[in-house]
């Protein structure tokens, strides 16, 4: 039997804007996704263990399949190759939270042992950007390479196709956020294609958008450098403003982040494709991170509480 893991992401910055080359700043979480993959005769099973996963797996399935045989191209097996595929771990199955990149690296590392394959970390990156092109159509990259590395990074996708720009940022001490759910499953796909298209469709307004994303994901990195939170969750929201500009909120998501706020997060933003999927909000300290988490709770919403830059990730 081969076993693998993949982090979960929570992006801090540039979503979507990343997709066109536009620096983001993201974050592992640590949450995983597990996989087992064991050969057998004949055939793909995919047995989907993971949390709260049963109506983002159904929803995800066909793209789940298209990303296994993208895999096994990529990685040099025959589209026949015979297995079992298990998923489980702590990770949840919210949209945006990264799950299918989470899943991809954790399966690839696991064929990658169960076929004695010898990859490195930049291959099973690659590996696994291969397979999000299954679910994200177009995806920058942010995603999977969260799910590889870990830890809090800058990154930025290569235009030019070579590989991505990326680095760790490192902080003074693990801070507290938490990332709640609408419910919503969101198809990333449609959504990094609509902001494509309304960006070829209407420059004027877009580019601006675009140049103002630059400009907070350059400011955000140095307020995290600095450990000015106050800064990092001010830059938060006029982030998530950014966002709705370019049309990728919703009326959960907006009301998600006002409750955060209202509750005294430094900042709340939309995190991942949006369109439903999650929320993420800057809660310094477990007394905060409690206070937010748990009137969220209460309005029916599933949270995640976890914390940026973590250095063991
Ligand atoms: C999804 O988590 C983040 C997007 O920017 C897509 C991508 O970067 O591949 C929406």
């Amino acid at each position: 039997m081969g076993k693998g893991s993949g982090y979960g992401k929570v992006i801090l910055f540039g979503e979507h804007f990343v997709v066109h080359g536009v620096p983001g700043i993201v974050s592992a979480t640590d949450a995983k996704t597990d996989a087992e993959v064991r050969k057998i005769p004949q055939g793909i099973t995919i047995k989907d263990d993971r949390k709260g996963s049963k109506g983002y797996a159904e929803e995800k399935k066909l793209q789940q399949i298209e990303s296994i045989e993208r895999m096994l191209k990529i990685m040099g097996l025959p589209q026949t190759t015979a297995m079992s595929i298990w998923l489980g771990g702590d990770l949840p199955g919210f949209s945006g939270l990264g799950a299918s990149a989470a899943s991809s690296v954790a399966i690839a590392r696991a064929i990658a042992e169960e076929f004695t394959l010898h990859f490195s970390d930049e291959q099973i990156n690659q590996i696994a950007y291969e397979a999000e092109k299954a679910y994200a159509g177009n995806p920058s990259g942010i995603d999977n390479t969260a799910a590889t590395f870990g830890g809090l990074l800058w990154f930025q996708k290569n235009m030019r196709g070579g590989s991505d720009i990326f680095e760790k940022i490192l902080i003074k001490k693990p801070v507290e956020i938490i990332i709640a759910s609408t419910g919503i499953v969101a198809n990333t796909k449609a959504m990094v294609e609509g902001v494509a298209q309304r960006k070829k469709a209407n420059p004027e307004k877009y580019n601006p958008l675009f140049k103002q994303a630059e400009e907070l994901a350059f400011a955000g990195k140095k307020a995290l450098l600095n450990f000015d939170l106050k800064k990092v969750g001010e830059l938060m929201n006029e982030n998530h403003r950014l966002l709705q500009e370019i049309e990728v909120s919703c009326k959960e998501l907006d009301y998600l982040v006002d409750v955060a706020r209202r509750e005294g997060a430094l900042g709340a933003k939309l995190t991942g494709g949006g369109g439903g999927g999650c929320m993420t909000a800057l809660t310094p300290g477990m007394d905060l991170q409690e206070k937010v988490a748990s009137t969220i709770e209460k309005e029916g919403f599933q949270v995640l509480r976890t914390k940026i830059g973590v250095q063991k990730l």
